[in-house]
């Protein structure tokens, strides 16, 4: 068995055999996991997909540790209860830097997280600074120092934790007006004035990519945005294997938000855009 931290998750190199399509989890506090799940979908088109979103305790960046790692093993009890899937993918950041290990000593299940991406990213920058742009939870998780310590090298990492970004994107797909100066804002950090230029940004919050090409345009210069959704999508094919040559085509994809507010239809128009037709509302209070 090997850990690779980069992917978040263990696994021992075969992939599992089902005798149907799997059914997959995506989870996040919100719309961000959208940006994972749409490439999840390419590659196990056949798979049956149910996308989670905890809206009733959005946004995790502003929780506490106890609290985050409670939640979400909460709510994680109750949608496997429901809808008993194959593998899980925790299409948050905020969370998986924390909650993984709980979860997987809970569930025998397999369960992909999302991390920031700094090995890539480190990899890749020429002029050796990155930013990773992500919550305020991500920036100090310990998890995310031990990525730093061990990938950084000789490349400098410039932590912004933005506590209004994730809230921006999910405006803007409820198709809101969201000020370029409001964006401009929350990713000036990332370039700072002093020391090599940065030329990597790591996108460590899944909300981030509904905003990319807005933030490509108002960056004070061109760099490189590492968005971690295809190696999450490789990572879930290496454990659930390649879709077989044949199969029955998309199922439909339901999504359930746990506030129990309605959907308005703008929202339910976005959804429809990722594929998701089938809603669910399902209260499940914090604090309940
Ligand atoms: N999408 C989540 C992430 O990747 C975070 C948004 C939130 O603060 O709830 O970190």
């Amino acid at each position: 068995m090997r850990v690779d931290l980069w992917a978040g998750i263990q696994y021992q190199g075969a992939a599992m055999t089902l005798p149907r399509a799997p059914v997959i989890l995506v989870f996040d506090s919100g719309l961000g996991g959208l940006t994972v799940f749409r490439e999840v979908v390419k590659a196990r088109p056949d798979a049956r997909f149910v996308y989670a979103a905890d809206d009733a305790a959005f946004p995790y960046g502003g929780l506490d540790e106890g609290a985050l790692v409670a939640r979400v093993t909460a709510v994680m009890d109750r949608l496997v209860a429901l809808h008993a899937p194959d593998l899980v993918v925790v299409a948050c950041n905020t969370a998986s830097t924390l909650v993984l290990p709980a979860l997987r000593a809970r569930f025998a299940l397999p369960f992909v997280g999302t991390v920031p991406a700094i090995k890539p990213a480190v990899e890749r920058s020429v002029t050796r600074r990155v930013a990773v742009l992500a919550t305020p939870g991500t920036v100090k998780r310990d998890y995310t120092q031990a990525l730093i310590d061990e990938f950084a090298g000789d490349c400098k990492v410039t932590l912004v934790g933005s506590t209004a970004l994730a809230g921006l994107a999910e405006a803007q797909l409820r198709g809101e007006a969201v000020e370029d100066a409001a964006i401009a804002a929350e990713i000036a950090p990332c370039f700072p004035d002093e020391g090599p230029p940065t030329d990597v940004v790591v996108l460590g919050c899944t909300h981030y990519p509904l905003l990319r090409t807005r933030m490509e345009r108002l960056a004070p210069w061109p760099v490189a945005w590492i968005d971690p959704a295809p190696a999450i999508a490789r990572r879930v094919t290496q454990l659930l294997g390649a879709p077989p040559p044949a199969h029955d085509g998309e199922e439909e994809a339901a999504a359930l938000f746990t506030s129990g507010r309605a959907v308005t239809p703008e929202l339910r128009r976005a959804l429809g855009a990722f594929g998701l037709a089938r809603l669910h509302i399902e209260a499940m209070p914090l604090g309940a």
